[in-house]
Parts: structure tokens; sequence; C-alpha cells
């Protein structure tokens, strides 16, 4: 693997080395071992077009614990400002050495331009673009699966909500499918969803009495409002009455159902806060793992394992 671009086309095999790996660095950290020197010497480049908490934040984490030098822009004050092109940008901070560049951009495919411009030995790390992929998220969302259901193959899994706009959504489907899941439920209104989704292997549902019934795993998700015309914004009271979970709706799926979100979250509008903060919620260790799985996909890319 050199670049991590997408969920989409990637094996079973890749999925589930970065899942152990991960999991071998969740060790580490529990065992209270502040730094690895995997990526000593190397230097990563966290280039963030759009906002951003969680992701780039435990990027930073992750490269730092391996020991690498971290290199955070902000692009709001840097020079694309003056007219420079992405392509300038990243070659002439290519030429400073970096040896990863994890990217998150408005635009969708803007990671993979970069990955088909960059030298041999950089490696690009899709960290959302557009409404294309975030796999990392999804990744990361598979580790938390894994670590509270052990199995994927006995999974009956829900994503509820805008799934329409959100790349994180396609990015799960690709990984909740290769890795074995054998019935996954899209639940949103027919607004929300894009055309043909049924070709992913998706069942859809547009009402959640239906579509959470005796479900494993709900996966929440944000209304992506920065993505929407305005005309098309459901108005979010009315969103909260069908779509939002409540601990009532929550109780149609099973008693042992987790519930995830990517975040950030909008309380009141696609979740209530007794569920956020209730305890079927894994959003906080969610975030958590975020660190591990990062790590590592940032050293199997470096070539840091095997
Ligand atoms: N889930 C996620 O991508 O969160 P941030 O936008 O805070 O990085």
């Amino acid at each position: 693997l050199r670049h991590l671009l997408t969920t989409e086309g990637l094996s079973a095999t890749i999925l589930q080395q970065i899942l152990d790996t991960a999991e071998s660095f969740v060790g580490v950290t529990e065992r209270d071992v502040k730094k690895i020197p995997l990526l000593r010497g190397k230097s990563v480049f966290n280039l963030f077009f759009e906002p951003s908490t969680r992701t780039r934040t435990t990027f930073e984490i992750a490269a730092k614990r391996l020991s690498a030098d971290v290199i955070n822009l902000n692009m709001a004050v840097s020079s694309q400002t003056k007219g420079e092109t992405l392509l300038d940008t990243v070659n002439n901070l290519a030429a400073m050495h970096a040896d990863i560049f994890v990217v998150r951009h408005n635009l969708s495919g803007a990671a993979h331009l970069i990955a088909r411009h960059v030298r041999p030995e950089i490696h690009v790390i899709n960290a959302g673009d557009g409404w294309h992929a975030h796999p990392t998220q999804a990744l990361l969302d598979m580790f938390t699966i894994r670590r509270y259901k052990q199995d994927f193959h006995a999974l009956r899994v829900a994503i509820v909500g805008d799934v329409l706009h959100s790349r994180v959504a396609r990015s799960q489907i690709h990984a909740l499918t290769t890795l074995g899941v054998p019935e996954i439920r899209v639940i949103a209104p027919k607004t929300l969803l894009p055309a043909k989704i049924e070709r992913l292997g998706v069942h859809v549902y547009h009402d959640m009495s239906q579509g959470l019934k005796d479900v494993d795993v709900l996966m929440m998700l944000r209304l992506q409002h920065e993505r929407m015309q305005s005309a098309h914004l459901p108005s979010s009271e009315e969103y909260f009455k069908y779509y939002g979970l409540t601990p009532h709706k929550l109780a149609l799926a099973k008693a042992d159902a987790i519930v995830l979100h990517p975040g950030p979250m909008n309380r009141g509008v696609e979740i209530d806060s007794d569920v956020a903060d209730g305890p079927q919620s894994v959003i906080l260790p969610q975030v958590n793992f975020g660190i591990a799985v990062r790590m590592a996909v940032m050293s199997i890319l470096a070539g840091a394992q095997s």
C-alpha cells in the first residue's frame, strides 16, 4: 500500500492488517509508552483545507507517538490565498522533504490528484475529500465495531442520516462489505440518499421504526449543511422528529447495540443527548481509537510495518 485514498477496493487482508496493527498500538498506549521510534526522521505534513477537530488532532498525536516530525499548515493563511495552485503548494512542501501528506479538501479527488503527482517515496493519506471518501474515519469505525462486537460476520449495521453528502458513509459501506458484514442498512429520507445506492449492496429504509429493528450497530451521520443548498435543508426540528436518535428509537435495536458517530455531533438534530452520552454510546472511545488506527496507517504506508 503506497497511499490511502479510499476504502473502496482495499482487500480484507489489508483492512485486517490495519486493524491488527492498530490493536498493537492501543496496547502500547495502554502500557503508557509515550513514543515509539517507527517514524523517527520522517516528516508528516497535515494539509487541512477544511475545518477539523478530531482527524487533524489525532493524526498529529499519532505521528508524534511514532516519533515523526509533524508540520501543521494553516491553509487559511497559506500562499494559496495569493493564487498558488494546489499542486504548486504540494510540490513546494515536498521540496522540504515531506514523507507523508495528510490531506483534507472540500473537492472530491483532491488527495488522488496529489497522489498522482508526488514523488514515489511520498505517501498521501486522504483525510476527507468532498463527498467522496474518508478512509481513516471508516477504519477507526471498523476498529471500534470489532472491539465491541468481535466478529463482523453476524452483524446487522444501520447507517442513519445524510448519506447523500457523506464521505464517511461511502467509506463505511465499502469497509463493512469487504469485512463481511451480511446486512448493511441505510436509513434516510429519499432526499438524503444517493440515486441507486442499492447497487452498493445496502438495504434502504426511510422509516426509523423499521430500519432500526434488531440492529447491532448504529452509525449516525451529521446533516452536512455546508454541502447543501439552503432550499434543500430540512428543518432541524422536523429532521429530529423523524430521524433523530432518541432513547425511544434506540430501544428498537438490540439491547446491546452500540451507537457510533464520526463527529461533529449536532445534538437535538441527528442525536439526542441522552443517547450521545448514554451507556450504548461508543462515540468517545471511537475518537480515541482514531489515534491507534492512524498510527497503524502511517506506519504501514511508510514501510515501518511488514
Ligand atoms: N470525523 C471527523 O472527520 O471529524 P473532524 O471533522 O473533526 O475531523
